[in-house]
């Protein structure tokens, strides 16, 4: 295990950053994770010892007291506009992501940060790619502004550490399915609502239409994932802020039909929207075969074991 003495996570109480930052927890002790978000309150699931500050990421003043008077040497970068809620409004998108990243890049550098995660997304592929198990070096052409600030983050990663030293790590996430915080506007968030609505009223409506079959993944593989690479040896890497990652991959009637052997009167019927055309410029499947060379990477769950434990666990809570 890598030993940070303190950690700072923005974004912290996003979908990955609320169970990323628990977990972090539990591994470096409560009192050595900061989290950041630009919400005001932390939810109870936290608990009363943690310690939460407000951070806007584009706050670089703030951002450097923070690294200051905690004496940071560990980033988690997860504050971002996803590309659902970056379409509607892409200048805000570019401004969030592009800002916030140069401003963590900055104090990184500045104080001397020992390693800085910045993930990427499927979203930084776009036109010209193979459908199936895009390999690792592929054309970047995303169509979204999202995917557009995301192509910008991984060359960056990679700049920053040639330029200034700064050990800078990211993967390029497939879409994240989990029970705990709700999904903050991509375009793969209908994986997650589907549960919550076969289980509250047995039929959903997907805005992905039937047959566009993207890549996913459980988010206790997206946790350890993340965890895995932040603590590898650098002589293992050879890749900066764009590795590959996969588990799974499915169409919108695949998932239903894995619910289905659980609710088995469960519908499922299609009104795409906007995210369709985001949707359909994404591959089908990723090929992570540098991630399991450099680093060991393998998932846990597939789309079976991941339909049961979110069915055993959203039953539990919602009805
Ligand atoms: N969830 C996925 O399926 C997925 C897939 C690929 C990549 N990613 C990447 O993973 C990271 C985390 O994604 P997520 O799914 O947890 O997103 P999310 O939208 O659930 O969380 C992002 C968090 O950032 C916060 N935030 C927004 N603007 C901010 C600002 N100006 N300052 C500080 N905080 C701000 C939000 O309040 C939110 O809690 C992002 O970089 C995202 O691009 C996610």
């Amino acid at each position: 295990m890598v030993n940070y003495k303190k950690i700072l996570v923005t974004g912290g109480l996003g979908q990955i950053g609320s169970e990323l930052s628990l977990e972090l927890q539990k591994r470096y002790g409560i009192e050595n994770v900061i989290i950041t978000d630009i919400k005001n309150e932390i939810p109870e699931v936290f608990g009363n010892n943690s310690i939460y500050i407000k951070l806007d990421v584009m706050d670089y003043a703030k951002l450097e007291e923070i690294i200051k008077k905690y004496e940071i040497d560990a980033i988690f970068h997860l504050a971002a506009i996803l590309s659902g809620r970056g379409e509607e409004n892409p200048f805000w998108c570019w401004d969030v992501n592009m800002n916030g990243n140069m401003n963590i890049f900055k104090a990184a550098i500045e104080y001397k940060i020992k390693r800085v995660f910045i993930p990427s997304s499927m979203a930084a592929w776009g036109i010209g790619i193979p459908k199936e198990n895009v390999p690792q070096d592929s054309v970047l052409r995303p169509t979204s502004m999202y995917g557009v600030t995301k192509v910008a983050g991984e060359k960056l990663c990679e700049y920053m550490f040639h330029k200034y030293n700064l050990d800078c790590r990211g993967l390029r996430y497939p879409g994240i399915i989990s029970s705990e915080a709700l999904p903050g506007g991509g375009t793969t968030d209908y994986a997650v609502e589907i549960f919550y609505e076969a289980i509250k009223n047995k039929k959903y409506t997907s805005y992905i239409d039937k047959g566009t079959k993207l890549p996913m993944m459980y988010m206790p593989d997206c946790i350890k994932a993340t965890i895995m690479l932040m603590e590898a040896d650098i002589n293992q890497l050879t890749c900066h802020g764009d590795y590959n990652l996969a588990a799974f991959s499915f169409a919108p009637e695949e998932i239903a039909a894995e619910i289905k052997k659980f609710i088995p009167d469960f519908e499922i019927d299609y009104k795409p929207d906007f995210r369709q055309k985001i949707a359909e410029s994404w591959p089908s499947s990723i090929d992570d075969s540098v991630a399991r060379k450099d680093w060991g990477w393998s998932p846990d769950y597939d789309i079976a074991t991941m339909t049961k434990d979110m069915i055993e666990k959203l039953s539990k809570r919602i009805k």
